[in-house]
């Protein structure tokens, strides 16, 4: 095979391995089937410039003694006419040869990029929780005040939303005398009962455990500690800000409602610790 058309199929194995890894991909993908692809697509493809530069672009001059094999100038002329053609048409196949495995490549890359999925807008920064949501357990009973005994804590979540990922909040029944909340919060826990985000704000683990004795919430993933008498700030551990308060009050039957959203975005701090852009999405 001249070098001309192992080149070709080089490139032309580079367009396939390419195209079928877009194929692949479609199909639901396969990771060990992507990778074999996806290398024999650059491998062919930089196997081909290689031996097109080495054996076709750069051929080394070999001179011997010969006789005079003069040609006619008739011949001469048709030589010289033919063998432009054949340079021409060759360089010319094997540059569409390459262009045509680059644009495979180049798509079967650019495939990926369906894969980050929709932005998530502000999405991030609201949960369900919405004035008038009532707080129910993940049986959908509603709570009042006195359904919850001194010292104890439940899992809630907004009526119409019972599983939600983002809304999920600890309620927990304290002394109200006991509570030491900041401006507007202190009016956030009726009779006592106050919540917080039950998505840690270190790494996004559920906090699960509650110490009564001395009012903590514990996270255990990274044992990140936080003080549910004081707007669960943090007090030991790596998580950096206190887990947001649920704004809640009493409607006219008796039944813990939520005031509206927790007052910022629950979960790990993503939306105030990269840019200032970011911080202002937010608010
Ligand atoms: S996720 Fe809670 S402390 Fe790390």
């Amino acid at each position: 095979m001249t070098p001309t058309r192992i080149v070709a199929a080089a490139f032309a194995l580079s367009a396939l391995a390419s195209i079928g890894l877009i194929v692949v991909y479609v199909l639901g993908g396969q990771p060990q089937a992507e990778g074999i692809l996806l290398a024999t697509a650059l491998g062919a493809m930089g196997g081909g410039i290689v031996l097109w530069a080495i054996r076709l672009l750069d051929a080394p001059t070999i001179a011997k003694d010969r006789p005079s094999l003069a040609s006619s100038e008739e011949e001469r002329a048709q030589t010289a006419g033919a063998a432009e053609l054949e340079q021409i048409t060759r360089r010319t196949l094997l540059v569409r040869m390459l262009l045509g495995a680059g644009a495979a490549i180049t798509a079967a890359l650019a495939i990926p990029v369906l894969s980050l999925g929709p932005q998530p807008g502000r999405e991030l920064f609201r949960t369900p929780w919405r004035a008038g949501a009532r707080l129910v357990t993940d049986d959908g009973l509603p709570l009042r005040p006195a359904d919850l005994a001194l010292g104890s804590v439940r899992t809630v979540f907004p009526e119409g939303a019972i599983g939600s990922a983002d809304a999920v909040t600890l309620l927990i029944k304290v002394r109200p005398s006991e509570l030491q909340l900041d401006g507007d919060r202190a009016g956030w826990a009726p009779e006592g009962c106050v919540g917080y985000s039950k998505i840690c704000t270190h790494a996004g683990c559920p906090v699960g455990l509650y110490r009564a004795e001395d009012h903590v919430l514990l996270c255990p993933c990274h044992q990140s500690t936080f003080d549910v008498l004081r707007g669960a700030v943090p007090t030991f551990g790596p998580a950096a800000r206190p887990l947001p308060q649920l704004p809640m009050e009493i409607d006219d039957e008796g039944y813990l409602v939520a005031a509206g959203d927790f007052p910022e975005p629950v979960g790990p701090s993503f939306w105030n610790l990269t840019h200032e852009g970011n911080r202002e999405a937010g608010e």
